[in-house]
């Protein structure tokens, strides 16, 4: 018994966490894809920036400081978010497969991953969605009629993009470096580019 107990125990240690990574521009609709994707494989989403929103709320020192960099359309420190990934993964159990939406955004994000992880994950694909910056100001000052969220209005969305080109469109081709990648024009419909993204990952999931 104690032998199967500690079997166990190094099966669960030596197991992967299988990730996959979905980025791109705010407003492409990272968040619709991912209600989508989870409906149909049953992956366990979680967005970094809705981690981060609700951490926004504490009222502690990361809270305070998270709710402040976000209004202003801020990275937070790698070491607040991740951290924050990997509780949710960790209270999730390690059998699934982890659609992490936001993240990376920059290259510090990267690094903060690589220290955490290292190589007890398993990219199974990164999704890079892309979209013109005039659609998706349009998009985004639409959603903000409802969304409450504290950046969208047109002055941080402004901020986002400049930060998205910056930061975090140059580690797209990180990504790439990193594992299988899927990458997808985010114009059409909500349904054409769910379908561009299935068509690939249901050839990526196969291997
Ligand atoms: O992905 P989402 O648009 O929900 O992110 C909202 C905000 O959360 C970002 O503008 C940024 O301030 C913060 N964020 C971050 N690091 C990430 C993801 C989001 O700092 N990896
Ligand atoms: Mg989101």
């Amino acid at each position: 018994y104690i032998f199967l107990t500690l079997i166990n125990i190094y099966l669960s240690m030596s197991e992967k966490y299988k990730v996959i990574f979905i980025v791109g521009p705010p407003g492409v609709g990272k968040n619709t894809q991912c209600d989508k994707l989870v409906e149909k494989y049953k992956f366990v989403h979680f967005g970094a920036g809705d981690l981060l929103r609700a951490e926004s709320k504490k009222d502690t020192e990361d809270g305070k400081l998270v709710n402040s960099l976000i209004s202003q359309g801020k990275i937070v420190p790698v070491k607040i978010t991740c951290g924050l990934i990997k509780k949710a993964m960790d209270e999730s159990g390690k059998d699934k497969i982890f659609l992490i939406d936001g993240y990376p955004r920059n290259q510090e994000n990267i690094d903060g991953w690589n220290e955490v992880f290292g190589d007890n994950y398993k990219l199974v694909t990164s999704i890079i969605l892309g979209c013109d910056e005039a659609a998706l100001e349009k998009r985004l000052l639409e959603r903000a009629k409802s969304s409450g969220r504290s950046d969208d209005k047109s002055e941080v969305i402004k901020k986002r993009f400049k930060v998205y080109v910056e930061q975090s469109q140059p580690i797209e081709a990180k990504l790439k470096q990193m594992g299988p990648f899927i990458e997808v024009q985010a114009t059409g419909s909500i349904d054409e580019v769910f379908g561009k993204i299935t068509a690939e990952l249901d050839e990526k999931l196969k291997q």
